[in-house]
């Protein structure tokens, strides 16, 4: 998606060899209308695999997530990091490891929203370890439900999250790769920074 990438190039900012700030428009500020594109881009890139929910974690998984739920027309769950009033029992939970955070959370999702023949794909703004995707197929897995595939908007790709969920055989298509954050500068994988640019 080039809009994005041109997104990233002119409002990103690089904070670290690893890390990206998105404040402008992904995880703090959002703009609803680059968010729409990024949901129809989901949904052609999951074409033909019959979706029936959208899983993702809160807090800006949500917005990418709905996106592509609103145009798939299946209903959108977040997977809770909070323990929630209304959320004790009946439910799936999985522990999902930070490595950038450093901090562990459990993540809840509602036994009431998961069923054996759901199809689900799984959506995130980022993608870096991959701990937060597996922790979702995990709990995919302990409904017996089906992953169809898991859709990211900027996956790291000089970390190892890609690579361990593709070689799990999983379909993860990343909207924007960036393969290197090194000397303050965004690299993408597939495009030249001057490419994005122009
Ligand atoms: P992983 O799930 O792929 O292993 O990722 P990791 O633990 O490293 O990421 C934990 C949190 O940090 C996630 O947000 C993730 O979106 C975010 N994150 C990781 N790398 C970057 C980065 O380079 N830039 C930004 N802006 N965020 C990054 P979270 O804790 O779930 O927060 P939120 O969804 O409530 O915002």
């Amino acid at each position: 998606l080039k809009k994005l990438q041109k997104k990233i190039c002119d409002e990103g900012i690089v904070l670290s060899d690893s890390v990206l700030k998105v404040d402008s428009f992904i995880n703090h500020q959002m703009d609803p209308k680059l968010m729409f594109e990024i949901g129809q881009e989901f949904v052609q890139r999951f074409e033909g695999k019959s979706i029936t929910k959208v899983l993702t974690i809160e807090s800006s998984g949500i917005a990418p997530a709905i996106m592509a739920a609103l145009q798939l027309e299946v209903p959108l769950i977040f997977a809770r990091k909070k323990k929630s009033l209304t959320l004790k029992d009946n439910v799936y939970t999985s522990k999902v490891y930070s490595f950038t955070k450093q901090e562990e959370n459990e993540i809840t999702v509602s036994k009431e929203f998961l069923e054996p023949n759901d199809k689900v794909l799984v959506i995130d703004d980022f993608l870096a370890n991959g701990q937060a995707a597996l922790g979702l197929i995990e709990i995919i897995k302990q409904a017996n439900a089906e992953v169809s595939g898991i859709g990211i908007v900027i996956e790291k790709s000089f970390q190892n999250g890609g690579d361990k969920l593709r070689n799990l055989g999983y379909q993860v298509e990343s909207l924007a790769q960036v393969s290197s954050l090194k000397n303050g500068e965004v690299q993408f994988l597939s495009q030249k920074l001057e490419e994005v640019t122009a």
